[in-house]
């Protein structure tokens, strides 16, 4: 059977950091309030205006394809999850492609906000899965610092940047490799989470005000959504899969709340420690949580061979995708 094994993952944070006490200079905001309803402790930022998403989505790339021994020439495939590509035109995958120098590949961004690194699984798997290409990479990268408002206490306080990525090969497998992936989308919910200007709808140039290039979200509605959504996701992968709770060895979930990894750790019925958690340094980082979680997760030794993991993500749509990977 022919499957998409992950042999290779990497993650980049840029060196800016902003702390919580950095934001009570700023907002209306206190350290004690972020830490208790968010669990965020410090974020990630690019400060360098010479860099954007792309170079960190490079820096990313390099780490996994050293992790999976390949040369950016063996690569059939890059495809970037972003909703902060470095320009609108031409996409972010094109400039990761030209500064790793891949030239094989064939490249495009899918835009899927939060959710859009485990939609590009889903795309470079089924890929792989069909015989149309050998190799992908898949990446999520955002310089959500670039979009947020810092006079919002809402929003500004939750967001960093990062990049994480994953080296995907086909394998004859009956075992390893991506067992299942499944992706959601729900557009009648697309005001929750948006930034209303600098599309065709509300293009730049007609915009006096800076604050509608920025991320909009109710959140407390986006919670309670996720914290369903997930949970709902999960069964159904588990189902697909033949698993049930206690098969799953790791969630790499979408680090969005601390409270929505709790609350959902409650509805699988799978311990909190066996949830790879780092949102306490990066904050949310949109598509760049999960292979950056998962990327902790391999580094550090606790994701071994033979184990079942669950990655979750959800955003801005909202899209919420989710895979079981054997690794
Ligand atoms: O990555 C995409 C997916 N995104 C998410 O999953 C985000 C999901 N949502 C959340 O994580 C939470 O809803 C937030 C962290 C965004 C907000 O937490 P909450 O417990 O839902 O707070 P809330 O929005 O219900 O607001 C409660 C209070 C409000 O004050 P009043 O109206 O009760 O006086 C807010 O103005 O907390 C206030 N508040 C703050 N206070 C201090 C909101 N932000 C802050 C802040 N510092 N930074």
């Amino acid at each position: 059977m022919r499957r998409a094994i992950i042999v290779g993952t990497g993650s980049h944070l840029p060196e800016g950091v902003l702390t919580n006490a950095d934001f009570e200079q700023m907002v209306d905001t206190s350290d004690k309030w972020i830490v208790e309803r968010t669990g965020v402790r410090e974020r990630h930022i690019l400060t360098d205006e010479k860099l954007a998403t792309s170079d960190m989505a490079t820096a990313a790339s390099a780490h996994a394809l050293e992790m999976a021994n390949m040369q950016p020439t063996d690569l059939d495939c890059i495809i970037l999850a972003t909703v902060t590509a470095d320009m609108t035109c031409p996409s972010g995958a094109v400039r990761v492609q030209q500064k790793l120098g891949a030239n094989n590949a064939f490249a495009f961004d899918v835009s899927a906000a939060c959710a859009g690194s485990l939609l590009g699984l889903d795309i470079g798997a089924t890929l792989i899965e069909s015989g149309r290409i050998r190799n992908a990479l898949v990446i999520g990268a955002e310089s959500i610092s670039r979009i947020v408002n810092y006079q919002d206490r809402n929003t500004c306080v939750l967001f960093g940047d990062a990049a994480g990525a994953m080296v995907l090969r086909a394998a004859d497998e009956t075992t390893r490799g991506v067992l299942a992936v499944v992706t959601h989308t729900d557009g009648r919910q697309w005001e929750l989470i948006h930034v209303p200007a600098g599309g065709s709808a509300l293009p730049g140039k007609k915009v006096t005000d800076p604050t509608l290039f920025t991320v909009h979200m109710s959140g407390r509605e986006v919670f309670k959504f996720a914290v369903r959504a997930l949970a709902d996701l999960s069964h159904e992968l588990m189902r697909r899969c033949q698993l049930v709770n206690t098969d799953i060895h790791w969630v790499v979930p979408h680090q969005a709340n601390r409270r929505i990894l709790e609350a959902l750790s409650q509805k699988l019925a799978i311990p909190l420690e066996r949830f790879i958690i780092n949102i306490e340094h990066t904050g949310n980082t949109s598509s760049a949580s999960v292979p950056m979680a998962l990327d902790q997760g391999v580094r550090d030794g606790r994701i071994r061979q033979g184990e079942a993991v669950l990655m979750l993500a959800i955003g801005s749509g909202m899209a919420w995708s989710g895979a079981i990977v054997r690794w």
